[in-house]
């Protein structure tokens, strides 16, 4: 049985990469950051709860590191944990940058300590090419990148050190430039959730306004469980390298809005507002990936559509509010 260790595996991407591994015969193990309340550690594997091994883990904690990865002695690490939010990251700059860069360095060192054959595939972000886009209007491994957030600047440096590492020691580390993707499990401080969650609460009543950052900026978002079946493939391609996963559709938040808004019978101009507390000191702006590398060598490419996804979303809330 192949041997997989996920830190980040209570998270969104964590837990569905968890399922999809079990179904392939991997024996699952995790990280998860300790939280003062327990029932939110673990519910969004709630599932599967029996069927993986967990450690309570920190990127920024090397001696934990160094003892798990000895332990459990993975042929494949996948590096989810991370703080994810973009906004956020401006108020936390500082731990954002010990998680998202430094973290990724610890836990690579640790591997090239205790399992250098291992294979090691990090969680990179179409944030880092920040506003930079190719003349056709698309953002691919080759476009360049400057990161506009402290989160995107961080995870530039993951990446950077990752490359570093494979060709400086000839490990199998992998980068997959993951665009936005959401699901039912997304939390509900990103914006497809937060749109979809106070729809819901606006159609039945029980709120008035929905506050919102800016309405303008777009993005290329696809569903987070197709999107962990390429980082499987990432990892288990011939060589490592780094592969941009994306739908190469894109929609601006405003519409977004009136998608969601328009399926609930709702006009989104009545009720969305725009407050400056979810504005970003500094905003990317607009992302549309492409993806026909990994279409090519891994022969992935997305099967859920915008359209099923945002349904998908909204029935769960639909139905998590009527309980
Ligand atoms: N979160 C949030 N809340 N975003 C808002 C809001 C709001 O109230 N109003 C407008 N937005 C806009 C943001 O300014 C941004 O342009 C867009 O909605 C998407 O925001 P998020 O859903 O927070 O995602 P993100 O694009 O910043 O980051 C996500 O995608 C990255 C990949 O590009 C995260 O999942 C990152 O972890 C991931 O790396």
């Amino acid at each position: 049985m192949p041997r997989a260790l996920i830190t980040g595996i209570s998270g969104q991407d964590g837990s569905y990469l968890s399922e999809y591994l079990l179904e392939k015969g991997y024996e699952v193990f995790g990280l998860v950051r300790r939280n003062s309340i327990t029932e939110n550690q673990q519910s969004r594997l709630e599932k599967i709860s029996t069927l993986i091994t967990s450690y309570y883990g920190d990127l920024a904690d090397q001696g934990g590191i160094y003892r798990i990865l000895d332990q459990v002695k993975p042929d494949e690490i996948y590096n989810l944990a991370a703080q994810s939010h973009v906004r956020v990251s401006f108020d936390i700059p500082q731990f954002t940058a010990q998680t998202n860069a430094v973290g990724v360095l610890n836990l690579l060192e640790a591997a090239r300590q205790t399992v250098p054959e291992a294979r090691f595939y990090q969680a990179s972000s179409s944030e880092m090419f920040g506003n930079s886009v190719d003349e056709d209007g698309r953002q691919r491994e080759t476009t360049p990148m400057h990161p506009v957030s402290p989160y995107g600047c961080a995870k530039l440096f993951g990446y950077s050190i990752v490359r570093n590492y494979r060709f400086s020691y000839g490990m199998f580390c992998s980068n997959g430039i993951l665009f936005n993707h959401e699901s039912p499990r997304r939390a509900s401080n990103f914006v497809t959730s937060k749109i979809i969650k106070n729809a819901v609460a606006i159609y039945r009543g029980e709120l008035d306004f929905l506050y919102l950052g800016n309405l303008d900026s777009k993005r290329d978002w696809g569903h987070a469980k197709d999107y962990v079946t390429a980082m499987h493939a990432i990892l288990n391609h011939d060589t490592p390298d780094d592969f941009v996963i994306s739908t190469g559709e894109t929609h601006s938040i405003r519409e977004f809005c009136s998608i969601v808004f328009g399926n609930l019978g709702l006009n989104y101009e009545d009720y969305v507002r725009q407050d400056e507390r979810f504005m970003r000191p500094q905003e990317l702006e607009y992302l549309c990936g492409d993806s026909t590398k990994a279409k090519k060598i891994l022969n992935w490419s997305p099967k859920i559509t915008f359209d099923q996804l945002v349904q998908d979303m909204l029935e769960t809330y639909l139905n998590d509010t009527k309980k």
